[in-house]
């Protein structure tokens, strides 16, 4: 059995007030519509088809790399015209399966009951039932049996009082729905194709519409105002934050931690202080403590790491039982190995640091080797770029580094070599020796220091002169 998954995605979103088309918004950092797509792609046999309209180009070239047949549609004249634009696109015995572009949440397993009810005699609806149905299509029953859906503009009094809804999603069979798309007028409140009318074609045809709800209703909520984007980012945050829990994570504040992507291994005995942020495809090893206020964006951290506040992670790996920050900057392509130290003020880019080596403050390095147990003094500087061309420095094992250091790439510093605190180092500098580039100190013998005259004798001078 095949399906057609259609997401409606022309509309404008006005309330919005963005110059942004409205499912280009974000939920987690990914576009409400990539939401949608990714949830129904997990669905078998499934060819999905959108129906994008207002911010053609831009929907379009964001969302390129989507595996979906696009179906634009000029003039938004209502749900039913969307759905009249792809009716050549499903076969009659086609599942057709009716989702909308800015309703992200929506879960598989709500998606998959809806399937199961579906035959040549049922068409079937998800509703839900709201204690403020004001602006939704109401759900209007004949001894029990659903008999037809009325729009809030075209709704009478007694109808309004429904408070069963329609969300909007349907599944359907193809040769059924195109039967009926092809009798959709605009006769009504709105001058729309209301594709909620094809529900009481279905009851004149003798098919049942059967409906199932949604576990929540935060499943089927719509964005349709910034306020509405906010609340669905909390639902899916905290709903992320259980998961997180139930695998044994700590977080000390469920309700400040985000997860923008995904965590594809996740160790035990994890503690996230509070507004850690995760972005993109994380992995991170058992017994790991991260700080407050920190940032890790597509990185890999090892067992036993502890990360303290502060600090930004991108495209980093960091070994087993290293200690990074606070308020440490790792780039993309640093590769730490295991037992490594990194503290405050220390930024890294594009440079891997062996075992046990420390560099614990006010440092930057860049395009770097660093050998193992190496250590870095504070201040220290590889000056990695002329303008035009990024060298790179090489720092063998056992090397120390003194404080306040500038190491001129491309440069090699030896296994074992020291280097004396405020040397700007130009030349290769040999194993096991000490290497400086300092002016050497000299002290002057009589040197008298400068004394501050008092304002009294200042003015006295003056007047002697002046008389
Ligand atoms: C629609 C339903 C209503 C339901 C509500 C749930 C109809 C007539 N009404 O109303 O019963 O309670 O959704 O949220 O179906 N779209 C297009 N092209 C168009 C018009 C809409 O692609 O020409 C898309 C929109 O981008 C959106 C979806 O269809 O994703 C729903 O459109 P919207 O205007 O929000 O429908 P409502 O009037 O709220
Ligand atoms: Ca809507």
């Amino acid at each position: 059995m095949n399906i057609t998954t259609i997401i409606l995605a022309a509309g404008k979103g006005t309330r919005m007030r963005s110059q942004l088309p409205k499912i280009l918004h974000k939920i987690a950092n990914k576009t409400l519509l990539q939401h949608v797509y990714d949830m129904s792609s997990t669905l078998e046999n499934n060819n999905i088809t959108i129906v994008y309209g207002h911010g053609a180009d831009q929907v379009r070239e964001t969302l390129k790399h989507l595996d979906a047949s696009w179906v634009e549609q000029k003039q938004q004249l209502g749900t039913g015209h969307a759905v009249q634009q792809v009716r050549e696109q499903f076969a009659d015995n086609d599942k057709v399966l009716i989702l909308y572009g800015d309703v992200p949440l929506l879960k598989i397993s709500s998606i998959n009951k809806l399937l199961a009810n579906v035959d040549q005699q049922t068409l079937a609806l998800l509703t839900v039932k709201l204690d403020n149905p004001s602006g939704y299509g109401r759900i209007v029953r004949d001894a029990g049996k659903v008999k037809k859906i009325v729009e809030e503009k075209d709704a009478s009094a007694d109808e309004k009082l429904i408070t069963e809804v329609n969300t909007g999603i349907l599944a359907v069979f193809g040769g059924q729905l195109r039967k009926w798309l092809g009798q959709l007028t605009n006769n009504n409140a709105q001058g729309e194709f209301y594709l909620t009318d094809i529900i009481e074609m279905a009851v004149a045809d003798g098919v049942d519409v059967v409906t199932s709800q949604p576990e929540t209703t935060d499943e089927v909520l719509g964005v349709n105002n910034r306020l509405q984007l906010s609340h669905l980012e909390r639902v899916y945050q905290l709903e992320q934050a259980n998961l997180l829990m139930e695998q044994g994570v700590t977080l000390i504040d469920p309700s400040r931690f985000d997860l923008r992507g995904t965590i594809e291994n996740l160790g035990q005995d994890i503690v996230c202080d509070v507004n850690v942020i995760f972005e993109g495809n994380n992995s991170i090893g058992n017994n790991v403590r991260i700080g407050p206020n920190t940032l890790i964006i597509n990185s890999v951290i090892g067992d036993n790491v502890e990360i303290f506040a502060n600090c930004v992670i991108e495209n980093a790996e960091i070994g087993e039982g290293s200690r990074i920050g606070p308020y440490a900057r790792l780039r993309p392509e640093t590769v730490l190995a295991d037992h490594v130290h990194i503290g405050n003020f220390v930024e890294i880019k594009k440079s891997s640091v062996a075992h046990g080596s420390k560099i614990n403050h006010l440092s930057y390095i860049g395009d770097t080797t660093v050998g193992s147990k190496v250590n870095i003094g504070a201040g220290t500087i590889t000056c990695n770029y002329d303008g035009v061309n990024k060298f790179r420095t090489v720092i063998g094992d056992g090397a120390f580094i003194g404080s306040d250091s500038q190491l001129v790439a491309p440069v090699t510093i030896g296994k074992n070599a020291t280097i004396g605190a405020g040397s700007t180092i130009t030349k290769d500098s040999p194993e096991n020796q000490l290497t400086l580039s300092r002016v050497k100190q000299i002290s002057i013998d009589g040197w008298q220091r400068p004394v501050k005259q008092d304002k009294l004798y200042v003015w006295t001078c003056r007047w002697n002169r002046a008389t």
